[in-house]
């Protein structure tokens, strides 16, 4: 590998909507003699740039990249990427206990909102009625998780000491203690059947892209509360309308969703008072500058000092 000793490779933030500032100055105070580059004031020569931290950002600031290392996605998903003409680098997302700790938490309350019938109880309060519902233990609540990677494992493993019977659902197979495990097509209506709520903490890639839509809905168990619906993957990996028109005709019970096809979610989408649905503004695991900077810096001294190659690449062909 290349010498860093002298003219060690710049970084250029682009992070599209997000302020690049707190990322700037968490690269400054890690690793002050660093040059950095804000898109889109670049230099005249960019060859030099070595590494984007990246996120949203358009197909102009990859272009002239010929010094590129890596490219580090600022958040866990890479689908932001997917559709530019990038340099022949590896791509690094975030893996990180404090964003996976986040989503853990917005999980498990979703699941206990509507296991614990939160939204009817508001209802009743808004109308000063006391009344108890009707309540099944978390044992007789089967939860299924779509995606069993970093954050759908992490939920899965929090919820199943709750009580809940958890199973998990991947492209290819995995052992999870505790949880039930189901992989590919042919075992994904298996899956759903023995589901009364359906988390999804899939990628957005080609073969995902609108799967949970009205035939995915029809497919879950009814023969308990359900079903409900649970999704802070990506948007374009929900159909909205199947959704509202789901939850407006009983094919759905509730829903919860963090993220949608186009952010921020219109002030006209139905889906703000759709029938027992919560709508959180993509807040379930905010990427915290300062945490995973020094990830992303601790990477790249790595990377410098002796060639080692960063952590959490992603497969270029699954795109994930
Ligand atoms: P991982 O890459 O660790 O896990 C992805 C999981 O999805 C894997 O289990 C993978 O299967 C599975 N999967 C992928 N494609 C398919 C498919 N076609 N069929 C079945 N299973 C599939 O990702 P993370 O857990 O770290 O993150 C998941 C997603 O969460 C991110 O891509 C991002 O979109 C979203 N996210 C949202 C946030 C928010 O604030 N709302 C914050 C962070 C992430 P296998 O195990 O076989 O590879
Ligand atoms: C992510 C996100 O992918 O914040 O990390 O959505």
């Amino acid at each position: 590998m290349a010498p860093f000793s002298d003219n060690r490779p710049s970084i250029l933030i682009a992070s599209g909507p997000w302020a690049p500032e707190p990322w700037a100055a968490a690269v400054r105070e890690l690793d002050p003699n660093r040059t950095i580059h804000i898109w889109p004031d670049m230099p005249h020569d960019r060859s030099g740039i070595g590494y984007v931290m990246a996120w949203k950002s358009p197909q102009a600031a990859f272009d002239g990249l010929d010094g590129l290392r890596f490219v580090f996605s600022l958040g866990a998903g890479v689908d932001h990427l997917a559709g530019l003409d990038l340099p022949d680098v590896p791509i690094v997302r975030i893996v990180d206990d404090d964003l996976t700790g986040r989503m853990t938490e917005w999980v498990v309350l979703q699941v206990l909102a509507h296991h614990r019938r939160q939204l009817a109880y508001l209802r009743l309060q808004a109308a000063r009625t006391w009344k108890d519902l009707p309540q099944r233990p978390a044992r007789d609540v089967r939860v299924g998780v779509m995606g069993m990677g970093v954050l759908g494992a992490a939920s899965a493993r929090a919820l199943a000491p709750l009580g809940f019977d958890v199973a998990g659902w991947s492209r290819t197979a995995r052992h999870i203690e505790g949880v039930a495990t189901f992989a590919g097509g042919s075992q994904r209506d298996a899956f759903l059947a023995r589901t009364d709520i359906l988390v999804c903490l899939l990628p957005l890639t080609e073969a995902t892209r609108g799967l949970l839509a009205r035939p995915l809905f029809e497919k879950l168990a009814r023969d308990r509360d359900g079903p409900i619906l649970i999704n802070a993957g990506r948007g374009a990996i929900q159909v909205e309308d199947d959704i509202v028109a789901a939850l407006r005709d009983g094919t759905l019970a509730g829903a919860s969703l963090d993220v949608f096809a186009i952010e921020p979610l219109d002030p006209a989408s139905p889906l703000w008072d759709a029938p027992n649905a919560i709508v959180t503004p993509h807040v379930s695991a905010p990427s915290s500058a300062a945490v995973l900077t020094a990830r992303i810096v601790r990477q790249i001294a790595a990377y410098e000092a002796d060639g080692t190659m960063p952590d959490d690449l992603i497969d270029r062909d699954a795109w994930y």
